[in-house]
């Protein structure tokens, strides 16, 4: 059965906005909901200590995931002023605001090397961030021992995305992918704190990849 916020009129216009200032991807509304229930359901029940949404951009999946799980705290983080702006007028509209729910524009690697958030979160998210090794490199500096990274994999991703020798260099481990929701998921988990060295300098993680 689908929560019934799921529908919520408030939510769609929201996605709508997002769509007409270039922040959503092509495709009808209700498949990026869907993509966002994929993470809800790989996630498990909630009740996160700390959820990151790694460019979150217009809020897919962090948004849906605020909602899903009113006991979690989010972080909705995105480098760039226009999508960050869009996403706090959009926890207002949706009834968000509030310390739960929070907006950061910063740069992950920055993020990643700030001690209150270093090691901080138990859930990372990533949809659309970028290369796998990117994504792993600036995820897992944000997570605790025990949290994990779920990322979206595209259809034709296979286990040559995510090496064992690169994710352990950062601290993390592979599981099988899992499928939610018509799409796979990737399920990493942060075994051991990441390696003071990561993530590099801005723009490093993506320029030059770990692997
Ligand atoms: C392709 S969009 C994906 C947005 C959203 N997750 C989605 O799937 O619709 C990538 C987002 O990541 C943000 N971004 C790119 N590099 C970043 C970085 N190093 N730190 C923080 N945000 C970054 C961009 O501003 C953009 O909003």
């Amino acid at each position: 059965m689908q929560p019934a916020w799921l529908g919520s009129a408030v939510l769609i216009e929201v996605l709508l906005e997002a769509r007409r200032r270039g922040f959503l991807g092509p495709g009808p509304v209700e498949d990026h909901l869907r993509h966002s229930l994929g993470f809800v359901r790989a996630g498990t029940q909630g009740g996160h200590s700390m959820v990151v949404d790694l460019g979150s951009g217009g809020g897919i999946p962090g948004l849906i995931l605020a909602l899903a799980w009113p006991e979690s705290r989010v972080m909705l983080l995105d480098a760039s002023e226009r999508r960050t702006s869009f996403l706090s007028d959009a926890l207002d509209q949706l009834g968000l605001a509030g310390p739960r729910v929070k907006v950061v524009r910063e740069r992950a690697e920055s993020a990643g090397r700030q001690a209150r958030w270093r090691s901080t979160a138990d859930l990372v998210v990533a949809r659309a961030f970028g290369p796998p090794a990117a994504v792993a490199e600036c995820a897992a500096p944000l997570l605790m021992t025990g949290g994990r990274l779920i990322v979206s994999e595209p259809p034709e991703g296979g286990h040559a995305r995510w090496p064992q020798a690169g994710m352990e260099a950062l601290g993390l481990a592979g599981s099988s992918p899992e499928l939610h929701e018509g799409r796979w998921y990737r399920v990493l988990e942060q075994k051991q704190l990441c390696p003071d060295r990561f993530p590099r300098r801005s723009g490093v993680p993506m320029k030059r990849l770990l692997f």
